[in-house]
C-alpha cells in the first residue's frame, strides 16, 4: 500500500473511495460538505439523513455514490471538544478498513487537522497502516481469498492547507512507528517454536549490524558469572539456553539523556512445577510472554530509525519457562545478583525472577530513569481488563512524563499503588523474601518484588498482560498482537 499527503480537497478529489469525518451534531451539511453533497447529487445527505447517522465516535457509514467517486465513507468523530489524536488514528483506521471490505483500490481520506498538525498527519498514517496490518507469515496460502491483499493499493490524506515539509516528516515518524509496532506484534504473534532466547538474541545482532546498535549477549556463563541465580533459575529446565540480551543506541554528540527500557522476555511460560494446568489456565497463550520484551524491540528498531539525542539500553533476560528434572522445585532458594534470597514459593511467578537480575544489571548502567515493561500477573488483567496497562512509579515525574507519552499514543495506562504495606505478603520464614504473596493485591506485591532489585535509578514499571492481545481486535488492531507499548516507549524516549 502507497500512502501519500496530497493538498487536494475533498470537493475536488476523484477515485474509488472517499472517507470524510464528520463531527457528531454536525450532521447538516454545511460549507464545504454541503459543496461536496452537490457534487454527488445530495446522495451525501441522503444517506446521512436514511440511516439516521449521528457521526458519533467509531460509527461508520458507506454508500455507493456513483459518478467518479464511487463509495462514499463517512466516518464519525464523535464529539469536536473532545477529540484528540487517537480520534484520528481511530477514525483514519476505520476508514482504511471500510475501504478494503468495500474494495476500493484508491483511497482519498479527508479528515480534519487538530491544532498539533504533524501530529494530526502522524496519528492518521499510524491509524491507516496498524489498522490493515495483516501477519499471514503461518497461512499456507498466503492470502485470504475473499480479502485481496493490497486493497487499497493508493490511499491518499488529503491535506490542503497543510505544509508540504510538515506532512512528510509526519509520514516518516508514522512509518517508524509502524515498523516498531508491527516488529512487536510479529514477534508476540509467533509460537513458541519460533521465537526462542536465540532468535531473540539473533534479532538483536540483526538490528545492531543494520543500525549500528551495540549488542552485547550474556550466555548462561556469563550469567553465572554475573551471578544472575534468579534468572537462570527460571531458566534451569529449558532445553534453550538463556540468553541475556542488551543493546544500546548511542546518537552522535552527547546524550541529553541515558534511558532504559526492560522487557520480560519468557518466550513461553508454561507455569514450570506450578504448571499451567487445565484449559482455562491460558497456557496455549503463553507465547506472549515476551510481550513486554517484544515492545522493547520495537522500540529499539523505531529509535533506531528516528535517531533521537537520547542513549538508550535495551534490555532482556529471555528464557523459557519449563519443566524438567532440572526444574527448579516449588520451595528452591535464588540468589539473586544483588545477593538478595527468594523462596520460589511459585514457580510460574517467573517473570519477576528473570526482571530481578535485568533490573540489577540495568541500575548500574548509571541511566537517568528506567521503565520495565512485563506481561506480568493475571491480577492486572482482572484489575484494569485487556485494554489498559498498569503503571506503577514511586518517581511523579517519569509517571507523569509516561502517561503524556501513552496519550499521545493512544496507549492506554493507568496509575497504580506502590502499597509498601503490601511488602508483608512477601516474608519468608527461610529467606529474604519469597516471590509470591497472597491473590489479592496481586499485581501489586509484584511490583514490591521488583522493587527490591532497584537502588538508585528512577523506575517504572508496566504491567500489559491485557492489552498485549486482543482475541477479536478493535479499532487499529487486527484479532491477535496489538504491538502495545512500541509507540508509548518510543513517545517517551523522545520527550
Ligand atoms: N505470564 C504470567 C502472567 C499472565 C497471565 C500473562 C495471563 C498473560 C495472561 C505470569 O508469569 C504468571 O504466571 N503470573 C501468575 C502469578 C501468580 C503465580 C502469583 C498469575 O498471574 O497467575
Ligand atoms: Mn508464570
Ligand atoms: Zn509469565
Amino acid at each position: 500500500m502507497q500512502l501519500h499527503a496530497v493538498e487536494t480537497t475533498a470537493i475536488a478529489w476523484a477515485g474509488a473511495g472517499l472517507a470524510i469525518g464528520l463531527w457528531e451534531g454536525e450532521t447538516d451539511l454545511s460549507g464545504d460538505w454541503a459543496a461536496l453533497d452537490e457534487r454527488l447529487g445530495g446522495t451525501l445527505s441522503e444517506i446521512i439523513e436514511e440511516a439516521s447517522f449521528k457521526a458519533k465516535a467509531k460509527s461508520v457509514l458507506s454508500a455507493r455514490v456513483g459518478g467518479d467517486v464511487r463509495k462514499i465513507i463517512v466516518v464519525g468523530l464523535g464529539k469536536k471538544d473532545e477529540a484528540d489524536l487517537e480520534t484520528l488514528r481511530q477514525a483514519a483506521g476505520a476508514a482504511a478498513k471500510t475501504a478494503r471490505s468495500e474494495k476500493c483500490d484508491r483511497l482519498g481520506v479527508a479528515l480534519p487537522v487538530l491544532e498539533d498538525v504533524a501530529g494530526s498527519v502522524q496519528a492518521m498514517s499510524e491509524g491507516i497502516q496498524l489498522a490493515l496490518h495483516q501477519d499471514k507469515r503461518f497461512k499456507s496460502s498466503g492470502e485470504d481469498e475473499d480479502e485481496p491483499k493490497e486493497t487499497p493499493e493508493t490511499i491518499e490524506l488529503l491535506l490542503p492547507g497543510v505544509d508540504g515539509a510538515i506532512a512528510q516528516g509526519a509520514l516518516a515518524a508514522a512509518d517508524s512507528m509502524v515498523t516498531g509496532t508491527i516488529l512487536s506484534r510479529e514477534l508476540v504473534a509467533a509460537p513458541a517454536n519460533v521465537v526462542t532466547p536465540v532468535s531473540l538474541a539473533a534479532l538483536a545482532q540483526e538490528l545492531g549490524e543494520e543500525h549500528g546498535l551495540s549488542v552485547e549477549v550474556l550466555g548462561q556463563e556469563e550469567c553465572e558469572a554475573q551471578g544472575m541465580g534468579s534468572f537462570l533459575g527460571v531458566a534451569a529446565a529449558s532445553d534453550l539456553p538463556p540468553q541475556f540480551i542488551h543493546m544500546t543506541y548511542r546518537p552522535e554528540g552527547t546524550p541529553r539523556k541515558k534511558l532504559g527500557i526492560i522487557g520480560k522476555g519468557l518466550t513461553f511460560d508454561s507455569g514450570g512445577l506450578n504448571i499451567k494446568a487445565g484449559a482455562g489456565s491460558g497456557i496455549a497463550m503463553m507465547k506472549t510472554d515476551m510481550g513486554g520484551a517484544g515492545a522493547m524491540f520495537g522500540a529499539a528498531k523505531a529509535i533506531a530509525l528516528l535517531k533521537p539525542d537520547v542513549e538508550v539500553h535495551f534490555i532482556t533476560a529471555s528464557t523459557e519457562n519449563m519443566i524438567s528434572g532440572r526444574a527448579m522445585h516449588p520451595g528452591d532458594i535464588l540468589t539473586a545478583s544483588n545477593g538478595k534470597t527468594i523462596e520460589v514459593n511459585n514457580t510460574d511467578a517467573e517473570g519477576r525472577l528473570t526482571l530481578a537480575d535485568a533490573l540489577v544489571y540495568a541500575d548500574k548502567l548509571g541511566l537517568d530513569a528506567m521503565v520495565d515493561l512485563a506481561t506480568l500477573t493475571g491480577a492486572c488483567i482482572v484489575a484494569l481488563g485487556n485494554s489498559i496497562a498498569g503503571l506503577w512509579s514511586s518517581d511523579e515525574e517519569l509517571s507523569a512524563d509516561l502517561s503524556a507519552a501513552g496519550k499521545t499514543s493512544g496507549e492506554k495506562f493507568w496509575p497504580m499503588p506502590i502499597e509498601n504495606s503490601y511488602k508483608d505478603g512477601l516474608k519468608s520464614v527461610v529467606a529474604d523474601m519469597k516471590n509470591t504473596g497472597p491473590r489479592p493485591g496481586g499485581a501489586i506485591t509484584a511490583t514490591l518484588f521488583l522493587q527490591e532489585f532497584v537502588e538508585t535509578t528512577p523506575w517504572a514499571h508496566i504491567d500489559l498482560a491485557g492489552p498485549i492481545w486482543s482475541d477479536s481486535g478493535s479499532g487499529i488492531n487486527p484479532a491477535g498482537a496489538t504491538g502495545f507499548g512500541v509507540r508509548t516507549l518510543v513517545n517517551w524516549v523522545m520527550s
